[in-house]
């Protein structure tokens, strides 16, 4: 009797000690404790060894034993049901995961983005180029010849050792390595960051971005010009936008032209951002100059093309209601954060 006293202690001690795992191991449980042939049963068999003046005390110890280990078994049964996924993993997979801040698109890349989907809309492909460049495909190759004038308007960052090395001032210098590779016709947009050695200010910086547009085709015309970038802007900024076009000086192109739309703030009507005059200059244009083509090797009397520039940071100034340029490039997230959901 004591022997089998101790037994069942022991077995107590297993039942508590048992860690409730997977449904294979509940099984396994339940056949050592619970089955034909498990303990519980076996206990009872040895009821008729015990002295008849101890059978109740041994009875009462034996029904409290099987109760315990049919408890464990229902308690394990509704944990395998109700997660099955912590008791068979270990973790509990329902739990939410840890966070890690998810970024959000930098107001350029959005304002880039729209510009570049529309202009592919109409059959222009993206095209980009280096940063750091050199005399002739910034300046050089577009007219712009060493001593010219119009280079003083467009100040960059020079490299000591290799002064024929420059931080691009536009990104101009696209249009000449795409044309340089000889293929024709041409129709792209080539986005990037462009370099001027101005002072830092709300409105102006050392560094900003540009969309550069060109197509080069035979037969191309100042009338696809105009239309190309009208159906530009009335889908960026709706169908009700007006444009003018004032003639402009640009060594690369002959014509050129500089595009107006009436103010988005006043419709026209005049205000502080357009300066009372209800236009808002966005971007410089013409007809590419034919000695821009024979400088690429592209015979200027059979193809014609029209190329254009614009800044993406005033768009965007104005599409987000930014006030200072400085914004964009400090890398504060309370700024940044806030376009998580914009587009
Ligand atoms: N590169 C000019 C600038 O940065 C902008 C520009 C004007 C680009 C006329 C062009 C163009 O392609 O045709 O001010």
């Amino acid at each position: 009797m004591e022997a089998l006293l101790q037994q069942i202690e022991q077995y107590k001690q297993e039942i508590h000690n048992t860690p409730v795992n997977g449904t294979e191991s509940l099984e396994v449980y339940r056949i050592r404790f619970l089955g034909t042939k498990g303990i519980v049963k076996n206990l009872f068999t040895e009821m008729r060894n015990v002295p008849a003046d101890r059978k109740k005390e041994f009875g009462q110890i034996l029904n409290e034993f099987k109760q315990l280990a049919e408890t464990k078994y229902e308690e394990w049964k509704t944990q395998v049901e109700v997660q099955p996924d912590v008791i068979d993993t270990g973790f509990d997979l329902s739990l939410p995961g840890t966070e890690f801040p998810v970024g959000s698109r930098h107001p350029i890349s959005l304002m880039r983005n729209r510009m570049i989907e529309i202009f592919q809309r109409l059959g222009f492909s993206v095209a980009e180029g280096p940063e750091i460049e050199d005399d002739w495909h910034n300046f050089t190759a577009l007219n712009l010849p060493e001593h010219h004038p119009a280079r003083d308007m467009q100040d960059t960052f020079y490299i000591q050792q290799q002064p024929d090395w420059l931080l691009r001032t536009h990104t101009s210098n696209i249009q000449i390595r795409e044309m340089e590779k000889g293929k024709l016709p041409l129709r792209i947009v080539c986005p990037g960051r462009v370099y001027r050695n101005e002072t830092i200010s709300a409105r102006s910086h050392c560094f900003f971005h540009q969309i550069e547009g060109l197509y080069i085709d035979e037969h191309v015309s100042f009338a696809d010009l105009k239309q190309t970038l009208y159906y530009f802007v009335q889908e960026m900024y709706g169908k009700d936008i007006k444009v003018r076009f004032r003639p402009s000086y640009f060594p690369f192109t002959e014509p050129s032209a500089e595009m107006d739309i009436s103010c988005l703030l006043c419709n026209g009507k005049g205000c502080s951002v357009c300066k009372k005059t209800g236009w808002l200059e966005i971007l410089g244009c013409g007809m590419i100059h034919p000695k821009v083509l024979e400088n690429c090797g592209i015979d200027s009397n059979k193809y014609s093309g029209f190329a254009f520039g614009m800044g993406i940071e005033r768009p965007a100034l104005l599409k987000y209601d930014i006030k200072d340029i400085r914004l964009f490039s400090e890398n504060d997230a309370r700024f940044l954060k806030q376009f998580t959901a914009a587009t």
